[in-house]
């Protein structure tokens, strides 16, 4: 009998009266079923989070901090029963879910320390003009209300993390969604803070469907939306709620450059390696994973051939097993989205050089070269194990041809040349240069999010709790500065 995964209701323990089921994207097993919430239920959460805000922001900071320090310490009790739960819900391989468990644990203990240290409060002297003097301004950081969370499938732990832990920094509560495919180690997150001592209602876990999200998203109570999914539903979103305050982390179509002076036999093969990795890693299905290698002229020819015998070391299979790099996306219908882009891209001229099936929700790393830049795939997010590879002339060339695109959330240079890694700090429209690597680096404590149609504003811990936070000014009167 597969066990029910309770909901948590204002910190609470509970069951609705549906259940989702929860399969794997490899063997379409049940991996186990999360109850839903009634719309009754989530009002009591939405209720409940409302109601405690002032009590909560005024928990002291020790109090905060020691709650996120024993999640972390707990994931790292649990990790591996938690990576498995990731890989099973999820179809990561397991080694990149025990990397997520890994990250997850940072995010709580990162969290954890800036709870301690933040809204020591700032002072700034008034006097700099004749009309304040005598005056002194002292600047704290409050919260600007319960936060609405709402994470998505490809990292279904540190997603929610990154969600949920500023929250509880700043003591400013919460309301999380799962994403429906993947709620489990939303839930599991929720079995560790109901094991602290948070007031009721600062934080609810809550797999609500997707069709009743637009009624909580219009909810008064919830002035922060902070979401995490694709491009379309984000703005659909803001443009929903234009008055309240919209966290976007949205898609990308991450570029890896490789600029002429990284030539050397050693620098093409970590090249290759970085790229192969980072193009399939989650089957692809991270906002930051490469899919774009724009190589210079003089490197390219000998690049290409380097970065398809990579992909094609890549081992795909069980994510259950340690030896697995890629695993399967999400669901069948993903996949099916992928080849049809691949498909696309070729009937319309481009080359494919290796990859290009599908067995199932599996699609083989692939590579492609001469990908017309008109196709859904040179425009869009692929989201899957899919990698194109163009020609650029020069350095200028390629930065240009990096900003080509509606997206600009992470891109990596691959050069040795200081210089030239600061003028792609300045030239490329994105949120985040990787010097040396492929875009996919990210530190869970660095100011992470995009530009354009990436999205808008900025998560990592510290960050994230600025997000959710705002100054408000005290002036005093009569002071001898
Ligand atoms: C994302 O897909 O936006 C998250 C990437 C990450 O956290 O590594």
């Amino acid at each position: 009998m597969t066990s029910i995964h309770a909901f948590w209701l204002a910190g609470r323990q509970t069951t609705g009266e549906t259940t989702l089921d929860v399969t794997s994207p490899w063997d379409g097993r049940l991996v186990g079923k999360a109850a839903v919430p009634t719309d009754a239920q989530v009002e009591e959460a939405v209720a409940a989070a409302y109601a405690v805000r002032d009590e909560f922001a005024a928990t002291p900071a020790h109090v905060r901090a020691a709650a996120l320090d024993h999640v972390s310490r707990r994931l790292v009790e649990r990790t591996e029963e938690i990576a498995q739960l990731i890989s099973a819900e999820n179809g990561k391989p397991i080694k990149w879910a025990r990397g997520e468990v890994g990250r997850a644990v940072s995010v709580f203990r990162f969290a954890a320390e800036e709870a301690r240290r933040f809204n020591g409060g700032e002072a700034q002297r008034l006097d700099t003009d004749a009309g304040g003097q005598g005056r002194l301004a002292f600047t704290r950081r409050f919260p600007k209300g319960v936060v609405l969370g709402i994470a998505p499938f490809n990292f279904p732990l540190n997603l929610c993390a990154h969600k949920i832990a500023p929250a509880i920094a700043v003591g400013t509560p919460i309301i999380l969604k799962p994403a429906p495919a993947t709620p489990l180690s939303g839930l599991l997150i929720g079995e560790l803070l109901a094991e602290t001592d948070l007031p009721a209602g600062s934080w609810s876990v809550l797999p609500v469907a997707n069709d009743k999200m637009p009624a909580l998203v219009q909810d008064e109570r919830l002035p922060v939306v902070s979401f995490t999914g694709s491009e379309q539903v984000g703005y659909a979103i803001m443009d929903s709620v234009p008055r309240k305050h919209c966290t976007l982390e949205l898609g990308g179509n991450g570029a890896a450059v490789v600029l002429g002076d990284f030539s050397s036999e050693a620098d093409l093969d970590w090249v290759a390696a970085r790229v192969a990795t980072f193009s399939n890693y989650q089957g692809g299905q991270s906002c930051i994973s490469v899919q774009r290698v724009i190589a210079d002229a003089s490197v390219y020819d000998r690049l290409v051939p380097k970065i398809v015998k990579a992909v094609e070391g890549q081992v795909t299979g069980d994510p259950s097993d340690p030896k697995t790099d890629v695993g399967p996306l999400v669901s069948e219908d993903a996949a099916k989205r992928v080849e049809s882009w691949v498909d696309e891209a070729v009937r319309a001229g481009a080359q494919l050089l290796t990859g290009g099936k599908r067995d199932g929700a599996a699609y083989a790393p692939t590579v492609l070269t001469d990908v017309p830049a008109d196709t859904t795939l040179a425009c869009e997010e692929v989201f899957g194990p899919v990698m194109t590879v163009t020609k650029a002339d020069g350095e200028q060339a390629a930065f240009d041809a990096v900003n080509d695109s509606k997206y600009g959330l992470q891109a990596g240079v691959f050069t040795h040349d200081l210089q030239a890694a600061f003028r792609a700090h300045r030239a490329l429209e994105v949120g985040g240069v990787v010097i040396g690597d492929a875009p996919s680096y990210r530190a869970d404590q660095m100011p992470y999010g995009g530009v354009k149609q990436s999205g808008v504003g900025r998560e990592g811990v510290r960050f994230a709790m600025d997000d959710y936070t705002y100054e408000r000014v005290m002036v005093l009167t009569g002071i001898e500065l």
